[in-house]
């Protein structure tokens, strides 16, 4: 029998984090949620509540208690997830951004050197900024601006990074990174403000699908069952210091991302095109060589995913939906 984990899964109560909550009891981990409900919500591990193996730690990584608050405990492995997120979101929580990942990250670095844990950090695709060059390799420094109007998130997901490569210089702790791409599918809340969501809402209260800008916008979405086996993956093959892409490997515009959903639901879609509310990046494409060196390759085709989560979101799917009839769709349709 493989051997039980004490696991810190920070920003648990998150779309990703309370996916990797649920996938770490049910293979009989014991799980430690730290979360300050910024973006998270209690509802997403509810189901959790309840289990010997669970606990929910309300805190903020950047409080001055946190280290002294856990140093004496024991935990294996840290997942670090804490971040506000949402690209609404990056105007008015700039600040609790920045200080999420400098003070709350050196906080976390602090208390995994001093547990021995090993850490997973999830940076972002927003590392690169607007990038230059397709697909973009973990080798590519980005297209940032330090001051524009992305910086709190980009920068930020950019400082922790060097924060936890100067960890592993000085003091060789065992900490690794992993740069997501769009990632998607159950647990993201209703009211979550990335596109799937807010499509699938919109359709469920019979409103028109907004498209910001001309559509053109291309994203490669991942499944979050394959992002969880390429952490997995990551925390145990990894070079420490390392950052390594995870992502989808299909292109697709907001667009035809928004005729795949039509094509895959009996209910009305309408969709309207309005101005971007804040300056979008054209595309992102993860070059995922890296990753796949270790052994990982995605599995959930968005399809899939997406009939998946459409009745958790009041969404009917057509009566001859099925993941064949949607990879066909997919591979029509994108460039
Ligand atoms: N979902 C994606 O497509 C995607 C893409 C790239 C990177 N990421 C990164 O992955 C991580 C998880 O993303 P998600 O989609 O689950 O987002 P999410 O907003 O659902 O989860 C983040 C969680 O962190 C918590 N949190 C924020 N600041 C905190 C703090 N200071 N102290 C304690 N908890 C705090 C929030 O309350 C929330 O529960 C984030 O770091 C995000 O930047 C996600």
């Amino acid at each position: 029998m493989k051997k039980k984990k004490r696991i810190m899964v920070i920003g648990g109560a998150g779309f990703i984090g309370s996916n990797i909550c649920k996938y770490l009891v049910e293979n009989g981990h014991s799980v430690d949620c730290i979360d300050n409900f910024s973006t998270g919500r209690r509802a997403s591990i509810s189901s959790l509540e309840g289990s010997r193996s669970f606990r929910i730690i309300e805190i903020d990584i950047s409080d001055p208690d946190f280290v002294s608050e856990f140093g004496n405990e024991k935990y294996d492995e840290i997942f670090h997830l804490a971040c506000p997120t949402g690209v609404p979101n990056i105007r008015p929580m700039a600040e609790e951004m920045l200080v999420t990942c400098s003070t709350g990250t050196s906080n976390v670095l602090k208390l995994a050197k001093r547990l021995e844990s090993k850490l997973i950090f999830t940076s972002s695709a927003e590392v690169y900024g607007d990038p230059e060059t397709f697909p973009q390799s973990e080798t590519y420094n980005g297209n940032v601006d330090p001051v524009g109007p992305r910086s709190a998130y980009e920068e930020g997901k950019r400082f922790s990074e060097a924060l936890i490569a100067m960890y592993v210089n000085k003091y060789q702790i065992d900490a690794k990174i992993i740069r997501l791409f769009n990632t998607f599918g159950n647990g993201m809340s209703p009211d979550d403000t990335r596109v799937i969501p807010q499509f699938l809402k919109r359709i469920r209260l019979g409103q028109k699908i907004t498209i910001y800008g001309d559509g053109n916008q291309n994203r490669a979405h991942m499944h979050v069952q394959d992002l969880i086996r390429g952490m997995l993956l990551v925390l145990e093959r990894g070079v420490p210091g390392e950052a390594y892409n995870i992502g989808g490997s299909t292109q697709m515009t907001i667009s035809e991302l928004a005729l795949l959903i039509d094509s895959l639901t009996s209910m009305p879609v309408e969709i309207e095109f309005r101005p971007h509310f804040i300056e979008d990046h054209g595309g992102r494409l993860p070059d995922t060589t890296k990753i796949r060196g270790l052994g990982w390759s995605p599995r959930v085709t968005i399809a899939e995913g997406l009939l998946e989560m459409m009745p958790n979101y009041g969404v009917s799917a057509i009566d001859s939906a099925s993941p064949e009839t949607c990879e066909t769709f997919e591979l029509l349709s994108v460039t």
